[in-house]
């Protein structure tokens, strides 16, 4: 325990931290589902779930790895025996979604080469899915690896592992240093770029027109809450095996608003720039805006590359910065949610960081070759629905409920963050905790279950659904418990 390492800054605490929850789900992710859930009105929801839900979470993870000084299911099993699993758990959801992360990334790195030359041409959908993805006819079939999704996957691991054996201080924290000041710099310059193409104006006079009526559906603040959950890396295990490494004499309040507050930043940033892009695309093919809304791999993979082609100047920089800035904040969050099973791993078998390393990202390294087929897009899609919705936030559901009624810990938490903190908590975070946290994921988790109990997601074949969906959500939660059960080694042990 005294051997274990150290961010040598706190600033490089905070840009790890930030780097894991500035990822695809910024880009990506929150335009579309601010734009669908109301606009400008979403930012009420938005707001209120941050500060009820986000950053009290924050603090409430960043806590327990300050104070139990150790990896997801260490702190757990520090805060009582009978809890490790619920780290093994959100560990073996780290692991599920590292293994189908990699490969976004790997396409993003084979997209900003594409970018040079256009080489998406004029049919930028069809590009996607029958030249580059190669995409399989049905659900289910695997086909064959395809070569031009491998050879940018091998490089991202080679990136993502060789940082993680440097270690703590000369590999996370050196490489987060590098690539967030780096990322922010190029995001600004693409959204300059986007605010004064043509239409631009009508593209963020969508994005923000409120639509005050959707404030009363219970759906749009689920989207919010399920948007700062994903957003903010909570329930990921990761936030809790990064503030393990903090130093004793660390601020643990003030570190999670500045986390939380970038996050969202960013988060508008990216608003703006999608929505001026898109602006500028509608005013392109003269329709409305609303015509040409997308979210995640179709925003990323067809409408931008469509975009690029359509700029009047300078495309291919253009595309070669976006598609850099989705590497680059994908890959500080690989980094961050791989090293949770690299910690959990290293502590429970005691072995080496290298040994770790090693083993762990090289099984999931393998696993990913699954998401690098012809059918890997089918498997990405569901396995991410189901690992979200029934991993991370039934996983934060749990973890709160634990800490707030089962060990009644939120006290003794409460006293240790303000020991550190300049903020001061108060009565509100217990009850954003205890209270409010947990009633509004107890009714997403109904409302999910509802709805993937009466029909299958995404119009997937039943059998699919069970083999790719469900039995990934449930074999995090098994292993979770398996591993949990299995002895600490003792050997080696300094
Ligand atoms: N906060 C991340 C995002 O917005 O994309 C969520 C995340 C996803 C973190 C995948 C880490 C990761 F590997």
């Amino acid at each position: 325990m005294e051997n274990r390492p150290q961010w040598g800054t706190r600033a490089g605490f905070i840009l790890a931290a930030v780097g894991s929850a500035v990822g695809l789900g910024n880009i990506w992710r929150f335009p579309a589902t601010a734009y669908e859930n109301g606009g400008g009105a979403f930012f009420l929801p938005y707001l209120f779930a941050l500060l009820t839900a986000g950053i009290p979470l924050l603090i409430l993870e960043f806590t327990m790895g300050h104070k139990f000084r150790g990896s997801a299911p260490t702190s757990f099993s520090r805060l009582s025996k009978g809890t490790e699993w619920l780290g093994w758990w959100q560990v073996a959801i780290s692991f599920v979604i590292s293994t189908y992360y990699a490969v976004i990334i790997a396409w993003a790195m084979a997209y900003a080469v594409f970018s040079f030359k256009l080489t998406w041409g004029e049919n930028t959908e069809g590009f996607l899915f029958s030249e580059y993805l190669k995409l399989a006819e049905a659900p289910g079939q695997m086909g064959s690896i395809v070569p031009s999704v491998i050879i940018p996957l091998v490089i991202v691991w080679v990136i993502t592992l060789g940082v993680l054996i440097a270690g703590v201080k000369k590999g996370i924290e050196l490489a987060n240093k590098i690539f967030i000041p780096a990322l922010v710099v190029m995001f600004l310059i693409i959204v300059v770029r986007a605010l004064t193409l043509d239409g631009a104006a009508a593209g963020l006079d969508a994005f923000f027109k409120p639509d005050w009526t959707k404030i009363a559906d219970g759906k749009v603040w689920v989207a919010a809450y399920g948007q700062i959950f994903f957003s903010l890396s909570i329930a990921f295990a990761i936030m809790i095996t990064y503030s393990s490494y903090l130093p004793k004499k660390s601020d643990i309040t003030n570190n999670a608003f500045i986390t939380g507050f970038s996050n969202s930043a960013f988060e508008l940033l990216a608003g703006i720039g999608v929505f001026s892009a898109l602006g500028f695309m509608a005013a392109q093919a003269g329709v409305p805006v609303k015509e040409v809304v997308s979210g995640g791999v179709g925003l990323a993979f067809v409408v931008f590359p469509q975009i690029i082609n359509q700029l009047p100047a300078l495309n291919g920089l253009f595309g070669f910065l976006f598609f850099a800035c989705l590497v680059l904040a994908g890959l500080s969050s690989l980094i961050s949610i791989i090293e949770t099973y690299v910690a959990g791993v290293q502590e429970k078998f005691n072995v080496s960081r290298t040994t770790s390393v090693v083993l762990g990202g090289g099984i999931a390294a393998i696993i990913s070759l699954l998401f690098a087929t012809q059918g890997g897009l089918f498997y990405l899609d569901v396995a991410d629905y189901f690992i979200n919705n029934f991993g991370v936030a039934l996983a934060g559901l749990f973890e709160v409920i634990t800490v707030a009624w089962i060990v009644k810990e939120l006290k003794s938490f409460q006293s240790h963050a303000d020991a550190v903190s300049d903020i001061k908590l108060g009565l509100w975070w217990r009850i954003c905790l205890a209270v409010i946290t947990p009633v509004v994921l107890g009714y997403m988790m109904f409302d999910n279950l509802r709805t993937n109990l009466t029909s299958e997601y995404g119009d997937y074949p039943r059998e699919f659904i069970f083999s790719s969906g469900w039995s990934v959500a449930l074999g995090a939660i098994l292993i979770g418990v398996l591993f949990s059960i299995k002895k600490k080694s003792q050997h080696l042990s300094s």
